[in-house]
Order: C-alpha cells, then structure tokens, then sequence
C-alpha cells in the first residue's frame, strides 16, 4: 500500500478532550468553476481519492471519531461518498475484487459521520456556527475540506496537544512571503517557550502587505472552545458580506487565549487550481503504485517541455 493511501483508524491514540470534528464543505468553490458547478470542490479527485477524504482520514489518525460534515447544495455527493455502496460492493464481492471492496468500504469506516447542511453559504464562521447544536459544550477541532495537509504530517495531533497544555483555542500558522498574505488571514503574535507555539494577539481578514502584523497566515486546521459558537452569533458580516471566523477568532484572541502552532511542513489548497494541480503530481510521485512509472513519464515530459519539443512528446508513438 502507497504511503499516501492508508486510512487510520484511533487505536492506542489517547484519550482527549476533544472528540469531534467539523469539516466545513459548503462553499461555492467559484475559483474552479466549471468543475464545481455541479460537483463540489472538496469531491475533487487528488489521484484517486476525493480531497475530503485526506481531510477525514487526517482527523480519525488524531484520534477524532466524530465528524460532521456542513455541506451546501451538493450535500449528495459527500453523503454518498461516506455511506456503504450496496450494489457496487456486492458487485466488487462477487468478482472477489477485495482491494477495491475495501477502498470503497474505508470511507464509511474511518469514524461516525454526520452532516449538516449550511442553506447559504454566509461565509466560514457560519458554517462552523451550523455545527454548534452537534458539538454542545465541548472544545472541537475544525478541518477545512479543501485545505490538505500531507499524510505524513502530524499537525493536529499537535495542535490537540497545545489544546491539552494550555486550554482556549489553537490555530495553524504558516510562514508565507508577504506578497501572499493578502490571501489568508494574518495573526498578531507573541513568542512562548516552545519552538513552534506561539500567543495570538490580533488576527485581520486578508490584509493588504502594509497593514499585515507578521508574515504568519492562517491555514485551515483549528481546535476552538465551544465560547467561540457565542462569538460567532454576535460577529456581523465582515469582508466580502461573509460571517469571517477570523473575526470571531480576533475576539478570542483579545480577551482570552488564543495559541498558534507554527507548521512548515506540506499543505495543498486544493480549491486553488495550480495548487490543485500540484498536489496531484506530489501525492502521486509518492504513491508506491502509480509512482515510478509516473515519475519516469514526468522526467521525459519536463526534459521535452525545456527542450521545447512538448508536442511531439506527447504524440503517441508511430
Ligand atoms: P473558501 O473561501 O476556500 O471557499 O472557504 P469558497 O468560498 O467555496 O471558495 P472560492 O473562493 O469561491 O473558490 C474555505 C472552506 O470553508 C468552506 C468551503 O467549502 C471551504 O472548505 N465554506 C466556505 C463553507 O462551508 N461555507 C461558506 O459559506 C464558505
């Protein structure tokens, strides 16, 4: 099995605190349309898997059994996704295909889904504010279903270890060049002890560079205390009309604690299309499968793209 592949299960994962995820997956997906008109961005294949699927296998291997989907007017293909698929598994078991029978099965295994639906898509901080009759009175952890961090990666068992030591709610961060922090949001922060923790003091909505208070923007992994669903009921619509969870975040940050763990390590945006694109080329180098034969196909295709003869070498051989 390719690195890439594996679905987690929590066994011999401590227990925690936080038990349940949510995974907001109802955005309009405008930056890849038309591909997303009828299909939603999160359903988007990363070489053969759907790119929500990374997302909930990453929570089960944290430990997370719980998670609830908020989705939009595709609610189908993401329910569908994660519930068993009667007559192609019995299809899959007469043909004693059991490698496909599992990798159809695995979805519906990885923890106990539900789903929700967002009847508008009124921004980030209400999708998650959807999630609060589910999550009652319990710190969650929030997975942003088109934001991938690599497999490989241990980001959030991270982050719900910070959760553990210091309380309030815990942010990712990643050190991005200032021409790019207009894109994301931005935190404030002060140094603590540790390497890659820090204290969030303020957090703006994609800021121009010059009003930008550091170079650490927001990605899409979160561990939030349930304080934050009152928040968010007060926290009008800010940039773009949208109801912003940095904004309810800067509120957290000011008056109670708010830590970051820096990651450095590997994350797509897979509804950002180059990104998108780069991901797959990644995650299917590393795959044990498709690997080798895809890398050597690549090595050839970016020796004819330099040599400039790309179109004869992507012509079938005579
Ligand atoms: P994005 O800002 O990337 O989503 O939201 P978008 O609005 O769909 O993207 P574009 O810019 O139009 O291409 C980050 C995450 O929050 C979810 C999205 O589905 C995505 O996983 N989201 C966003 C919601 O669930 N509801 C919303 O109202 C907005």
């Amino acid at each position: 099995m390719g690195r890439m592949t594996s679905p987690h299960s929590s066994a011999g994962t401590p227990a925690r605190a936080v038990r349940k995820a949510v995974v907001p997956a109802a955005g309009l997906g405008t930056r890849f349309l038309p591909a997303t008109k009828a299909t939603p961005k999160e359903m988007l294949p990363v070489v053969d898997k759907p790119a929500i699927q990374y997302v909930v296998e990453e929570a089960a291997a944290a430990g997370l059994d719980d998670i609830l989907m908020v989705t939009g007017r595709h609610k189908r293909a993401i329910e569908d996704h994660f519930d068993s698929a009667f007559e192609l598994e019995q299809a899959l078991a007469a043909k004693g295909d059991a490698v496909r029978l599992d990798a159809v099965r695995d979805p519906a295994r990885l923890a106990g889904i539900h789903h929700i639906r967002q009847g508008e898509p009124l921004g980030l901080g209400h999708a998650v504010l959807c999630a609060r009759r589910h999550v009652g009175d319990q710190p969650f952890a929030v997975l942003l279903g088109d934001d991938l961090i690599d497999p490989r990666e241990t980001l959030l068992s991270r982050m719900l270890d910070v959760r553990d030591r210091h309380g309030g709610s815990v942010i990712a961060l990643m050190k991005v060049a200032p021409e790019q922090i207009h894109l994301y949001g931005c935190a404030a922060v002060e140094t603590t002890g540790e390497d890659d923790v820090v204290r969030v003091t303020g957090l703006v909505e994609k800021p121009s560079r010059r009003d930008a208070p550091s170079s650490y923007a927001v990605i899409g992994r979160y561990v939030l205390e349930p304080a934050v669903f009152d928040t968010l009921e007060r926290t009008p619509p800010g940039r773009g009309g949208e109801i912003q969870l940095t904004d309810a975040l800067r509120e957290l940050a000011t008056s109670g604690t708010v830590h970051g763990v820096v990651f450095d390590g590997l994350r797509y945006d897979t509804g950002d299309k180059a990104d998108y694109l780069r991901t797959v080329v990644r995650l299917a180098c590393d795959r044990d499968d498709l690997g080798p034969e895809f890398v050597a196909w690549l090595k050839e295709f970016v020796a004819a793209l330099d040599g400039g003869t790309v179109g004869e070498h992507s012509r079938p051989a005579a």
